[in-house]
């Protein structure tokens, strides 16, 4: 049975999916993963794929930009396609001074500038907390990351935030986020751990910094897009099939 924005049975989708915000970036994981990777829906070109790795059924599916966007997904994804556990891999900037461009982060929870999860139980401030067995297995999976490649790998919280271009806000902020310990900013772990909350689901957010919020000008070069975000990739599917 199709839903308004996936366009697929039930039965289509593994119980555990990967979830980056770009549906070309899933095309790319799940080709690279799962030899037998079969498209399971394009409505609106947010393209999911299921397949398996070793045998194992995973699916791929982009989650769009930003809180409502992977609201919508993940609702129907656990709702009504029987999904189990969503891991959000994607990129951040990186808030902390100790959080470095290629540097991976296990997210263990997510502040959000949202009212989002607020409209969940009025009154209530929402603390969005990733599954602790998901979070565990990623941080085990850290340990295998060897070699001069293997990202670094930090474990905390992260702010997902409605704005990426807010010109007016004062730059102080970021400086009080990295004193409160918050690593890195993107912009839809908090409303998908809630989403999981929701439907006693399981979710995971695990983020590769893309840009460094004190350091504008420094960049990741391809080289280490491709590398860096598969250490990332190896620690999300590690916690998939935990
Ligand atoms: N803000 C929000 N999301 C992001 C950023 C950022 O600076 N970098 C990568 N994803």
């Amino acid at each position: 049975m199709a839903t308004p924005h996936i366009a697929a049975e039930p039965g289509d989708f593994a119980p555990a999916v990967l979830m980056p915000g770009d549906p070309k970036r899933a095309e790319r994981i799940a080709t690279l993963l799962m030899p037998d990777a079969r498209v399971v829906t394009d409505v609106r070109g947010m393209l999911g794929f299921t397949g398996t790795v070793d045998g194992r059924p995973l699916s791929v599916m982009g989650s769009g930009m930003g809180q409502p966007s992977i609201t919508i997904y993940a609702t129907e994804l656990f709702s009504v396609f029987g999904v189990q556990r969503i891991i959000r891999v994607g990129t951040c900037g990186a808030i902390s001074p100790a959080v470095y461009i290629g540097d991976v982060i296990i997210a263990q929870g997510a502040h959000t500038t949202s009212n989002i999860n607020q409209l969940r139980l009025p009154g209530l401030n929402f603390s969005s907390v990733a599954d602790f067995g998901l979070t565990c297995a990623a941080v085990d999976a850290a340990a295998s990351l060897t070699g001069a490649d293997a990202p670094q790998v930090h474990v905390g919280m992260v702010v997902s935030d409605d704005h990426f271009y807010l010109t007016n806000l004062d730059p102080q902020w970021w400086t009080k986020l990295a004193q409160y310990g918050v690593l890195g900013v993107e912009m839809e772990a908090a409303a998908l751990f809630a989403t999981a909350n929701e439907f006693g689901k399981q979710a995971l957010a695990v983020l590769t910094a893309s840009d460094q919020l004190f350091d504008p000008l420094s960049k990741m070069s391809p080289e280490q897009r491709e590398t860096r975000f598969a250490g990332a990739l190896r620690l999300a599917v590690a916690a998939a099939f935990s």
